[in-house]
């Protein structure tokens, strides 16, 4: 691989300030192509029982800095992520597929949680609380929770890391983390620049391995961890939930989606039209909110579907490298093959498909951006998170009845409602029962707002005060006559 910083390159575990070998490798493959990029070390529940133990012993001396000492180091990180975004956003397009332009965002986006959260830690107030007793004085104080442990997903495999380690290590917490086995590259390079900024060893550790159970129960059950933060399945979240349990430890949960985008009579079509592909073909739709269910009212329903026919069949599809690329494979064949099962289940009971719908000669992880028409609420695609660049369009007539529609899902993460009507707006966003809802814009992601789900969603918050106050545990301090 050409890089212009080649030390980025990292294929050991990071434990302890110190790059370490596993007895066997996991291999790191081009998703477009296929071409093996790196062969990591592939570590074991005893590499993460190690880093766990970094963790802890590094814990004292990290929570014990001010915070703009923390602050300093982390800014520097900041720095150097967005020294070697080039190098960084290259990496990430060769493990992960997604286009270069789109890599490029989630670099800065990534880094953005390191520089705003080193700000935001120096906030970190308590409260005086007027007594019930006037011989007793009350306060509360912020410190921080501990060891925290994440699990991070391949989709992003940098933004996913920062968002979670930037506000545990700013709230004087010290983290292991294991990033997915597709996108180990990226995770390992941002390591790579933690030490350069000068994180003390042990306070960020990195364990990738291809036994994730038995890693993740080290993770999740281990004494030692304070706090368990996972991106992921609702499946999976669900089976680690249940680990932290036996130890009470504290987690926050980014699971699955099945988002709604409702179009409404009275909304501009063409910005409609604009924010569901940007939500849907975003990382070829291999994001938790990208929509997954488009309900558009029957009067607007032929005209937005055309349009939306016309703008995806715009979308190149190729290698992400590649200059123009706009939709990238997805990550592996089992991924494409669901898709096309998606699509195949749909049309055999009764949706057309209006564009797409095809496997690609450029390799076997593509698949066609697809647009289907006249999918109803019971099909496998309106109640499987689809993780794929296929748009799934239905018809609705009430907006009493869409909203029941929109809510009728165990899930609770992202919406969207496309009106020009402020008073419908406004009804129907405080109806939705999802933890985040986008108005007339398919992007909303932003380091400085909470992103996070209700129901089967998830637990917890990323992003803003919300995503720090995770990290933190409030102490009650009473102080007697
Ligand atoms: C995700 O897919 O979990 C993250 C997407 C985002 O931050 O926009």
């Amino acid at each position: 691989m050409q890089l212009a910083k080649p030390e980025l390159l990292k294929t050991q575990n990071y434990i302890n300030g110190q790059w370490r070998d596993a007895a066997s490798s996991i291999e790191v493959r081009d998703p477009a192509n296929g071409t093996l990029l790196a062969e990591i070390a592939d570590g074991s529940a005893t590499d993460a029982g190690a880093a766990v133990a970094a963790a802890h012993t590094a814990l004292p001396a990290w929570r014990e800095k001010t915070a703009a000492e923390r602050a300093a180091v982390l800014k520097r990180w900041h720095q150097l992520i967005m020294d070697n975004a080039d190098d960084l956003a290259r990496i990430l397009t060769l493990e992960q597929g997604k286009p270069l332009a789109e890599a490029k965002g989630e670099i800065a986006y990534g880094a953005s949680y390191i520089e705003w959260y080193a700000e935001e830690c120096r906030r970190a107030y308590g409260q005086t609380i007027p007594t019930h007793n006037p011989a007793m004085r009350l306060q509360t104080i912020r410190q921080p929770v501990g060891v925290v442990t994440c699990i991070t997903p391949w989709n992003f495999p940098n933004a996913m890391i920062t968002r979670k380690a930037a506000p545990a290590l700013a709230a004087g917490c010290t983290v292991v983390i294991k990033p997915a086995s597709e996108t180990p590259l990226s995770a390992l390079a941002l390591c790579q620049l933690a030490e350069e900024a000068g994180l003390p060893a042990g306070t960020i550790n990195m364990v990738v391995g291809s036994d994730a159970p038995a890693i993740g129960r080290v993770l999740t059950e281990d004494e030692r961890v304070a706090k368990f933060t996972f991106t992921g399945s609702t499946a999976v979240g669900k089976i680690l939930m249940a680990q932290c349990a036996t130890g009470v430890k504290k987690m926050s949960m980014e699971l699955g989606g099945n988002a709604p985008f409702i179009v409404f009579d009275d909304a501009d079509l063409d910005t409609a039209v604009s924010a569901c592909v940007a939500t849907k073909m975003r990382n070829a739709g291999q994001t938790c909110v990208s929509t997954n269910r488009i309900y558009v009212h029957e009067s607007v329903h032929d005209e937005f579907v055309e349009k939306l026919r016309a703008k995806v069949a715009e979308l190149q599809v190729g290698h992400g490298t590649d200059e123009g690329v706009t939709v990238g494979p997805l990550i592996h064949r089992r991924a494409v093959e669901r898709v096309a099962q998606l699509v195949q289940d749909s049309v055999d009971a009764g949706a057309t498909i209006e564009l797409g719908g095809d496997f690609l000669p450029a390799g076997e992880n593509y698949y066609a951006p697809t647009v289907i028409s006249g999918v109803t609420d019971d099909m496998r695609i309106a109640q499987e998170e689809i993780f794929g660049p296929l748009a799934p369009v239905q018809k609705f007539t009430d907006e009493d009845d869409v909203i029941r529609r929109a809510n009728n899902t165990p899930y609770g993460l992202a919406a969207y409602v496309m009106s020009e009507n402020i008073r419908r707006a406004n009804r129907v966003v405080e109806a939705l029962e999802y933890g985040m809802v986008a108005c007339n814009t398919g992007v909303f992601s932003t380091t400085v707002a909470p992103f996070g789900g209700s129901k089967e969603s998830g637990i917890g918050r990323e992003g803003g005060v919300e995503g720090m106050a995770e990290f933190y545990e409030t102490k009650y301090c009473c102080f007697g006559a």
